[in-house]
């Protein structure tokens, strides 16, 4: 397979994509939503389960920003500006519109999980020292843009199924909107990672280690290295027929992190980690199913 030559991204071109998607896309209001749902019941069924893993995940940002602070001690302006006026204040209308809809059918409301886990909180320390601070501003951007696809992904298979439902005010009101701003997070992400690999800012031991880390702590979006976390997440792949194809799913999140870590290996789709993680959230749900089922 033959890539695209790559433009240089430089930090200038980062600082305007965040000015343009704090200009092009301001938080979606909760009044700006159309709460028809024509079949309740039907939706809750189908999607019920995603819209509650969604809103709690998207309702997650300010731990998410708890951490940021504590993992990135020097963040620039640019990072500033994008994680305090454009990324928190869109997802959190994210998770606000949909713990609503989560509760218009008849589920209970999202209980986000808000606690920095201890190992951020150990790389925190460590991140004052410089050459930590790199390896932790990469690890943090390759989470972001792994995170962010993942949600652009699912965010496509819900649409798919609510037009399928005919679930119009859903679809263009909700879930619309709210897919149109995840690819610009993810951009950034990518774009600030890539930019660390072509600036050649960490050292080889630092990429090496960066691998290791990668390896040992990677987790799907929402999981929290959390095992009832994860099977909920076995259920969302399921639920959306991702497990259908999970290589190809592994190969659409790890695109940007095989190409920037990985290149070394010739031939290689993307990183194993990812489509063990993946393989591990089904194997949990399923766990699950069989369990309930035994008691039932
Ligand atoms: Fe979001
Ligand atoms: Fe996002």
């Amino acid at each position: 397979m033959t890539s695209m030559p790559r433009q240089h991204i430089t930090q200038k071109k980062i600082a305007e994509h965040v000015q343009r998607l704090g200009e092009l896309y301001p938080p979606i209001p909760l009044d700006s939503v159309d709460r028809t749902i024509k079949r309740p019941g039907l939706v809750a069924k189908k999607f019920g389960h995603v819209i509650d893993y969604l809103a709690r995940v998207e309702l997650e940002v300010d731990r998410n920003v708890l951490e940021l602070l504590v993992l990135l001690p020097d963040a620039d302006e640019t990072n500033k500006t994008f994680y305090a006026d454009v990324w928190q204040p869109q997802e959190i209308q994210h998770g606000l519109i949909l713990d609503r809809l989560q509760q218009d059918l008849g589920r209970a409301p999202a209980k986000p999980h808000l606690d920095v886990s201890f190992p951020i909180r150990i790389l925190g320390a460590l991140a004052h020292l410089k050459p930590i601070q790199d390896i932790a501003r990469l690890m943090y951007f390759l989470t972001g843009a792994s995170t962010e696809r993942q949600a652009v992904l699912a965010y496509n298979h819900i649409n798919r199924g609510m037009q399928h439902l005919d679930e119009t005010a859903i679809s263009e009101t909700i879930i619309t909107p709210i897919k149109q701003q995840e690819p610009g997070h993810f951009a950034f992400y990518q774009m600030s990672a890539t930019a660390m690999i072509q600036d050649k800012v960490l050292r080889p031991w630092q990429l090496f280690l960066t691998r290791v880390m990668r390896e040992k702590s990677y987790h799907l979006v929402g999981t929290n290295q959390m095992k009832n976390f994860k099977a909920d997440m076995g259920a969302v792949i399921v639920d959306l027929g991702l497990d259908r194809d999970l290589e190809g799913y592994a190969r659409e999140v790890g695109r940007v992190e095989n190409r920037l870590l990985w290149a070394h290996k010739q031939g290689m789709e993307f990183p194993p980690y990812i489509l063990k993680a993946l393989r591990e959230s089904v194997d949990l749900y399923r766990e699950r199913l069989e369990r309930g089922l035994k008691l039932a």
